[in-house]
């Protein structure tokens, strides 16, 4: 298994793959398009995990200069457990912090209990202090 960038010529896999890992996640943030700039933003943060040709991981990463961000972590069904998740997460972090961010947040919904638990081991602290609010325009 290796753990690579992300790059725009990835992003028909791995669209279909969000299809099945993350479909309440997907917003018209995720187009071709706009994921492309998002790549470009945040040079090399992103990650892919690749099992014989096939991306069965990814996680999105950046930051806007002060904190940093993690969307679309994800592993297809049948490679989870394995701690593919894991290293990509460590990557992506590893990558945001490089750039001088020293904290990084990830959004979880409450429900998403595998989520949380995945979070949780990886070291995050669950903030109990913090509402999301969200605006659109
Ligand atoms: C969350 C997700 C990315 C984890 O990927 P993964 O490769 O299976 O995770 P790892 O194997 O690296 O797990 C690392 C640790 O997280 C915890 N964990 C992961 N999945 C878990 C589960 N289903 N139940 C309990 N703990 C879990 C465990 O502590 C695990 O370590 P262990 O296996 O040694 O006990 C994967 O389940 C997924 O794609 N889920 C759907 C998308 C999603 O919810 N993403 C998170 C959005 S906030």
């Amino acid at each position: 298994m290796e753990i690579r960038s992300m790059t725009i010529e990835d992003y028909d896999e791995i669209f279909s793959m969000w299809q099945i890992t993350s479909k309440r996640a997907l917003t018209g943030a995720d187009s071709k398009e706009n994921i492309e700039k998002y790549l470009l933003r945040n040079e090399g943060m992103s990650q892919v995990a690749v099992e014989n040709g096939r991306i069965v991981g990814t996680v999105l990463a950046g930051h806007d200069g002060r904190r940093g961000f993690i969307h679309h972590m994800a592993v297809l069904p049948e490679y989870r457990r394995k701690h593919i998740g894991h290293k990509l997460a460590v990557e992506a972090i590893r990558k945001i912090a490089a750039d001088g961010i020293e904290k990084t947040h990830i959004f979880c919904y409450q429900d998403n209990l595998t989520g949380q638990n995945f979070w949780t081991s990886l070291g995050f602290e669950k903030r109990g202090d913090l509402f999301v609010y969200s605006i659109k325009g």
